[in-house]
């Protein structure tokens, strides 16, 4: 069968040269800030690399890294090629690198220096110079959010900062979660970001918007006839999302250790994929629409109160138990962590999207750390048939309808529904009518940063939409802060603590077992 081509509605004009995707054509330059570290190391130089292998990036195109780190572009250039060939997607060819190595560029400089930001400035004149990246530039702040305000406003002082609509060229920043630590914290870095950027120059990263499956989501609901009539209240019993994660803390222990599963998974992916399922039909796919629709969704979330808290949110902890088969750390003794932190590697919740839509369905949410394998995925639990005909009988109930978009790994989607078993004799049993994708799907940082290329702010969070996210967990927040309590303990390698099976439990559901 044909494929159907479908472009995305172009951004306005004076931000695009081409089409996207395929032809993106977007002269430009992008500056990484934090350009030697971690996450320029794993993911942003790896993305680029495979968006060039793929005759993903403009012709007129430069990376340039720029942090403290006293190297040169070739030293740069090693280091680039040392996280790819660990973390690409694609293979590094010799061939592919002598095209990718030349594009890359390093500034060692201070993000609080006003003279390392001239000499950036000068460097980008010189090199938009030879290139012709007529005045784009990408600033990816690829940096520790203490940091935002410094870079933001050395971008400004030394003039690199065009105007939203100017004609020089433009700027586009790309900021990186954790936006804030709370609702105030939130509000601080928003406004310093707006006093230098207008909201449409910036693109805050979600990475779990740019996933092939969650961006196919709307596709799903939205360019199929069958899913939209079913998918409310009427129909649907209840949802799951489970984002399940078999490795611990890892490396990152300073940062986890303040924001725990709340902060840095449920206020950030998963209220973001529960947009995708609960939203209403944008008013269009231009970026403002579906992010005006994904919006009403955290609006219309209802808001707890204190007393729910212990009623309705779980979290849990790990301590030592067997992941993947070998013994694993409990979290208090895992490097670097405080050994009486009561910080959570493990939510699950249960929480409402009071609109008509979705009156009385309850969305159950879970996230940990050290759970028994990498999963995440989405369930949508459709009502039981009438007890009538075949659902007749009160033992074995038929088992009702669930539709499964696996967001990875496996990415795809399952409905499972009942068949009669092949005979003479009627037995009935549950099947599933399974799809995954057969390609390998390009990787989510490879999708946004060819979006903000291309100017196409539909999978960034606008500044409206973290700051309600926030407020919806800060009751959690601030409920957890003033009790003495402590998260429940569960083994590492299990599904989380008891508490979060029975939250469930008590509305006579249990969490699918992905
Ligand atoms: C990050 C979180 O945003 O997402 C990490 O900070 C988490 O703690 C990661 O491990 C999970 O991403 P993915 O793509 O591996 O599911």
């Amino acid at each position: 069968m044909a494929e159907q081509q479908y472009q995305r509605p172009l951004p306005p004009p004076h931000v695009l040269a081409g089409m996207h995707p395929k032809s993106v054509d977007v002269p430009c330059i992008v500056v990484i800030f934090g350009g030697a570290g971690d996450l320029s190391h794993r993911k942003l130089l790896p993305a680029l690399y495979n968006l060039m292998v793929d005759g993903e990036l403009p012709k007129q195109f430069a990376i340039v890294g720029f942090s403290m780190e006293q190297i040169d572009d070739q030293a740069y250039r090693d280091f680039a090629r040392g996280g790819i060939e660990k973390f690409s997607r694609q293979k590094v060819t010799e061939e592919a690198w002598a095209t990718f190595a030349p594009l890359l560029h390093f500034v060692s400089g201070s993000f609080t220096e006003a003279k390392d930001f001239l000499k950036l400035r000068d460097r980008l004149e010189a090199l938009d110079h030879e290139i012709g990246a007529r005045g784009n530039r990408v600033f990816y702040f690829a940096i520790p959010p203490g940091f935002i305000d410094d870079c933001s406003a050395g971008l400004t002082a030394s003039g690199m900062v065009a105007a939203p609509d100017g004609e020089v060229g433009f700027t586009r920043v790309v900021v990186e979660k954790p936006i804030g630590h709370d609702v105030a914290s939130a509000i601080e870095i928003n406004s310093e970001l707006a006093k230098h950027f207008d909201e449409s120059q910036i693109f805050r990263i979600d990475h779990y918007l740019g996933k092939e499956t969650v961006e196919n989501l709307m596709v799903l609901r939205f360019a199929n006839a069958i899913f939209e009539p079913i998918w409310s209240a009427r129909y649907i019993d209840h949802v799951q999302i489970t984002v399940a994660e078999q490795e611990g803390v890892g490396t990152r222990a300073l940062y986890y250790d303040r924001a725990g599963a709340l902060r840095d998974m449920v206020q950030s992916h998963i209220l973001q994929v529960l947009c995708m399922i609960a939203s209403e039909p944008p008013r269009s796919t231009q970026a403002d629409a579906v992010r005006d629709s994904k919006l009403d969704v955290i609006r219309s979330l209802r808001p707890y109160e204190p007393s729910d808290v212990e009623r309705l949110v779980v979290r849990g902890q790990y301590v030592e138990g067997l992941s993947a088969g070998e013994k694993a750390l409990g979290y208090r003794e895992e490097a670097k962590i405080r050994p009486d932190s009561k910080i959570e590697t493990f939510v699950a919740l249960k929480c409402y999207v009071e609109n008509w839509r979705w009156a009385g369905v309850p969305f159950y949410l879970r996230t940990g750390k050290r759970l028994p394998k990498r999963t995440s995925e989405i369930a949508i639990y459709f009502k039981a048939v009438p007890r009538i005909l075949y659902n007749a009988h009160p033992a074995p109930a038929l088992t009702p309808n669930v539709l499964t978009i696996r967001i990875q790994p496996n990415e795809g989607l399952a409905l499972n529904i009942v068949s009669k078993v092949p005979g003479q004799t009627l037995r009935l049993m549950p099947v599933d009518v399974d799809f995954h994708y057969k390609t390998v799907s390009p990787e989510a940082y490879e999708t946004l940063l060819s979006d903000v290329i291309v100017g196409d702010q539909t999978l960034f969070m606008r500044r409206d939409t973290v700051e309600a996210a926030w407020r919806f967990v800060q009751v959690i927040l601030d409920q957890w802060e003033h009790s003495p309590d402590e998260p429940f303990p569960y083994a590492a390698g299990s599904w989380g603590p008891t508490e979060s099976a029975l939250l469930i439990a008590r509305d006579g559901r249990a969490w699918r077992n992905p």
